[in-house]
């Protein structure tokens, strides 16, 4: 047997302590509160890269969270050059009275760990840090060289990671990316990502008169702003589901129909879907299957809408100001920045009159496309192959990781999105999971995926 895969499991019961602990720090990336959090997270990892023996480990401070940079050259030029990336930060816990444990007192129940973070990202990519401590306790050193950069910002939409990305375009130069932050088609079988889907966030707020007003005594004339917000969000789609905006679909590609079919032959069952989150039927776009739905074709989807009165009983009342959150998730080549202009232009003449609107660009991403015939992805899905017992399967991905167009454009290296989760284990939702066996097959599949890289590539 491989020493390093020997060493995984004779240190397994170490490493579910430092996990715990990894995931006791919480470093929520959107509040304000938690920002010392996110810097005592970076902190962590920083320590835990010098401890497993990376040789140069930095902190860079940025806008708002730091983000950790590592590398190991010792395996020398004519040895390829992987780079790591994955997040240290982790969304918010709310609704917190859902949670049957503490979200950062992370417990192990039936083979899976509970707590914020447990999937995205800590630890899946905790699975790469102990592949690495592996080779190098067991042999000394690595067959590859390794560059990581660990942000802590990815989930409010990396927005100081690209111009450090771009700025240090030289530093982080490498032959191939590997992104442990998605999920597997399902349980037992393992999946490598080749596409995922972009990111359109917008605030709108909708504000009319200068108070709140008597419902009788002012309602009919003056325009209230949340019957104005909800007319607009009605109109942002038509009954067949499709995104009204003008000129939306305009960059969108249709996906060949060899892609199409290669989805038809996944089995994928929508029944196990519905009876997975309890509802009776799903009405997406017409024309297009549940996957295509939501791995080819753009979505537009309400997250929260705030405004008037929502208290016990009824109040008569006209408010004066209205608020939502808009999310659209694109597919290539459609481009954040266009996008947000066409839906801007859209939503200011479906206002009404006698109210002011504004949208806002909160976070974006572009959608990203990745090729299967690198011989990174290669050696990757081998690995994958060895590990679980069954070939790789590929497919695309509803959700984004900003990043991952960046790599693309701006190193210009291939990437593999090789995810070790599962979609039912509640990110970015209470009782967060990651199951342990597909930690210890992520451990050692990012092993054997070193080694495969190392000897396939040799320069
Ligand atoms: N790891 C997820 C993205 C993901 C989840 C990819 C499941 C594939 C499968 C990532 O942390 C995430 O949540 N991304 C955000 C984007 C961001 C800009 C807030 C998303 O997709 O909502
Ligand atoms: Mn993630
Ligand atoms: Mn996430």
């Amino acid at each position: 047997m491989n020493p390093a895969l020997k060493w995984l499991s004779d240190s397994y019961e170490t490493m579910l302590l430092e996990l715990t602990e990894y995931l006791s720090i919480p470093s929520i990336s959107t509040d304000p509160l938690h920002a010392n959090d996110v810097v005592l997270c970076a902190e962590w990892i920083e320590a835990h890269l010098k401890k497993i023996g990376m040789p140069l480990v930095e902190i860079h401070p940025t806008d708002r969270h730091p983000i950790v940079y590592a590398e190991f050259t010792g395996a020398g030029p004519k040895k390829p050059t992987l780079l790591l990336y994955g997040h240290y930060d982790v969304q918010p816990v709310d609704p917190i009275e859902l949670w049957t444990t503490d979200p950062f007192k992370a417990i192990v129940r039936d083979d899976k760990i509970f707590a914020r973070g447990a999937t995205d990202d800590k630890g899946q990519f905790f699975a790469h840090i102990k592949a690495l401590e592996s080779i190098i306790a067991t042999s000394g050193s690595l067959p590859l060289n390794i560059k990581i950069i660990i942000e802590g910002e990815e989930e409010i939409g990396s927005p100081n990671l690209f111009s450090f990305v771009r700025a240090n375009a030289e530093k982080l130069s490498a032959d191939a990316v590997a992104v442990s932050d998605s999920s597997m088609i399902g349980p037992g079988k393992p999946s490598i990502l080749t596409g995922l889907r972009g990111l359109c966030y917008l605030q709108v707020t909708v504000v009319g008169p200068n108070r709140d007003l008597h419902s009788g005594s002012y309602g009919g004339p003056v325009v209230n702003p949340l019957n104005a917000l909800c007319s607009i969000v009605a109109s942002l789609k038509d009954s067949s589901g499709r995104i009204a905006v003008t000129g939306f679909y305009d960059d969108v590609t249709d996906a060949t129909q060899e892609e199409r079919e290669s989805f038809e032959k996944l089995g994928y069952s929508p029944e196990v879907l519905m009876k997975d989150i309890n509802v009776g039927a799903l009405n997406g776009e017409a024309g297009y299957s549940p996957l295509e739905q939501l791995w080819i074709r753009p979505s537009l989807d309400l997250n929260g809408i705030l405004g008037g009165f929502t208290g016990e009983g009824a109040k008569t009342v006209l408010p004066s100001h209205a608020m939502a959150k808009i999310s659209m998730r694109l597919v290539p080549h459609q481009r954040h920045d266009d996008v947000v202009e066409k839906v801007r232009e859209f939503i200011h003449t479906a206002a009404a009159p006698g109210v002011s609107v504004t949208v806002t660009d909160l976070h974006g991403a572009n959608p990203v496309l990745v090729p299967v015939n690198s011989v990174a992805v290669q050696s990757a899905s081998k690995a994958l192959e060895e590990t679980f017992g069954v070939p790789c399967v590929f497919h695309r991905e509803g959700g984004s990781i900003p990043v991952v167009e960046l790599f693309d454009s701006v190193l210009n290296i291939p990437t593999v999105l090789m995810g070790f989760g599962l979609k039912t284990e509640n990110l970015h939702s209470p009782n967060e999971h990651f199951h342990l066996e597909n930690f210890r097959r992520g451990m050692q599949s990012a092993v054997r995926f070193y080694h495969h890289y190392a000897k396939a590539s040799t320069l």
